[in-house]
């Protein structure tokens, strides 16, 4: 997929993904103190898909969620979207047979095509988060659900402070380390900084058409797993 020349935010964004992918798996692993795989899982088990269920791995990114699922349910279609081409050829050399380079805002596909959305990490990294969920609200069928696992805000003003300091010096190191340039992971708390809390995008959720959203945390907010089912009657509700 080609890039428009204006959007240099989605270009910068590429060009970033592309450089951290070959160690992207070993990075998350770090940042989620190993629990990564552990509330993935978590997400996919609590989803409840049906058998055959069609999902969207949006942000995909190498595929875990895309594996996940057809761990869980080997009938599933699982299809992997990133903006990012090198991160799906990474999922392809791990298993990865459907994947799509897409960006969030602009999925080619049909509306009410997907039983459920999986998104890790990526939220945050979306330069318009609320384009984005309003297209995935339309890919999405009536009653299906959206599962999203990602860094959030801890409500707490001092954990909020401490959080964001220690992805800082986190970050710091290990690009330090690893790729020589401290600047090259700290857009994980560049973009928190300006993101929500859990409850917050708990609201969020229910504003954009989803129901019976339900949220949990992890490392005193600062991660959260959101499962959220869209309304069965979509027309009824008004996107902002
Ligand atoms: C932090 S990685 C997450 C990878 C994976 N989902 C996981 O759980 O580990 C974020 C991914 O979002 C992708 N991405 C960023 N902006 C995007 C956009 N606008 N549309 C689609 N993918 C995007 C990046 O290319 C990157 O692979």
């Amino acid at each position: 997929m080609s890039i428009p020349a204006e959007r240099q935010d989605l270009r910068l964004m590429r060009a970033m993904f592309s450089t951290i992918a070959p160690r992207y798996d070993f990075i998350t692993r770090i940042f989620s103190y190993g629990m990564d795989r552990r509330w993935k899982r978590r997400g996919v088990q609590m989803a409840n898909l049906p058998e055959r269920a069609t999902v969207l791995d949006l942000a995909s990114g190498t595929g875990d969620f895309s594996r996940l699922v057809v761990e869980r349910c080997p009938q599933a279609k699982s299809i992997a979207v990133d903006l990012t081409e090198r991160m799906l050829r990474l999922a392809h050399e791990r298993g990865i047979r459907d994947a799509v380079c897409a960006d969030a805002t602009v999925l080619p596909f049909p509306e009410h095509t997907f039983d459920c959305v999986f998104i890790g990490y990526g939220l945050r990294n979306f330069p318009d988060l609320n384009a984005a969920l309003r297209e995935i609200e339309r890919v999405t069928r009536p009653g299906g659900l959206l599962v999203t696992l990602d860094f959030f805000l801890p409500a707490n003003p001092v954990l909020r402070q401490l959080y964001v300091g220690y992805l800082y010096a986190q970050g710091g190191f290990w690009g330090l380390l690893l790729h020589g340039r401290p600047r090259i992971y700290t857009y994980i708390p560049d973009s928190l900084r300006s993101f929500v809390s859990i409850q917050d995008f708990a609201d969020r959720l229910r504003s954009f058409g989803y129901a019976s959203v339900k949220a949990r945390g992890f490392i005193f907010g600062g991660i959260g797993l959101h499962w959220a089912a869209k309304t069965e009657n979509p027309g009824q509700v008004a996107a902002p």
